[in-house]
């Protein structure tokens, strides 16, 4: 491959990259941390997401990114509503739960039913409901858009939100 070709010193061309290495470097972008909620005929379902971001303040969309392999993602799909609850920094222990595959993930989780009937977690700090609007497929992930129907935060009384939890290289981190 030249140059022309996209590969020059110290970048890897497509073919060579490799998930872990990517996994690795993109892991260096501190993200925030969210559980993806949804009502369905059998019960709450939710998953943890961190490829959360807004998209455009008019019409009010956001998007997350559901691995083409989850086993929740057909389910939010099929009910066409979810929450996307921002967890705060006490929270990581709700992160680990609703990352694990194959376990019951609200056992011991408060939550309750927002207008819209979609779970929203106690003591999420941003709580936010979303129709879906598009799906995109990229690679091994669908992009999924959702306009925002009607959104909270924990403390927007007082002004005093907790601290994020944060995903980094890996691993949850605190703001210090
Ligand atoms: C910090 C963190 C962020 C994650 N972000 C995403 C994500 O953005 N999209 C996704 O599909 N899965 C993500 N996952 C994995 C899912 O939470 C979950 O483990 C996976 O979807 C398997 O469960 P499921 O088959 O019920 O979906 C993340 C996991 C962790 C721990």
């Amino acid at each position: 491959m030249s140059d022309a070709e996209g590969k020059s010193a110290g970048t890897s061309s497509r073919s060579q990259i490799e998930g872990e290495q990517l996994r690795r470097v993109l892991g260096h972008f501190a993200t925030g941390v969210t559980v993806v909620t949804a009502h369905t005929e059998e019960g709450p379902v939710g998953m943890v997401a961190n490829s959360f971001t807004s998209v455009s303040l008019d019409p009010p969309l956001v998007l997350f990114c559901a691995g083409t392999g989850s086993d929740t993602w057909p389910s939010i799909q099929k009910v066409g509503h979810f929450c996307i609850n921002v967890l705060n920094h006490q929270q990581e222990q709700l992160a680990v739960k609703f990352a694990k595959k194959g376990s019951d993930r609200y056992e011991g989780v408060e939550h309750m039913l927002s207008a819209h009937g979609i779970p929203r977690l106690a003591g999420a700090t941003a709580q936010i409901d979303c129709q879906i609007v598009a799906e995109h497929e990229a690679g091994d992930h669908v992009i999924v858009v959702g306009q925002v129907l009607e959104m909270d935060l924990a403390d927007s009384e007082s002004g005093e939100l907790s601290a994020p939890l944060i995903f980094y290289r890996g691993g949850f981190v605190r703001l210090s």
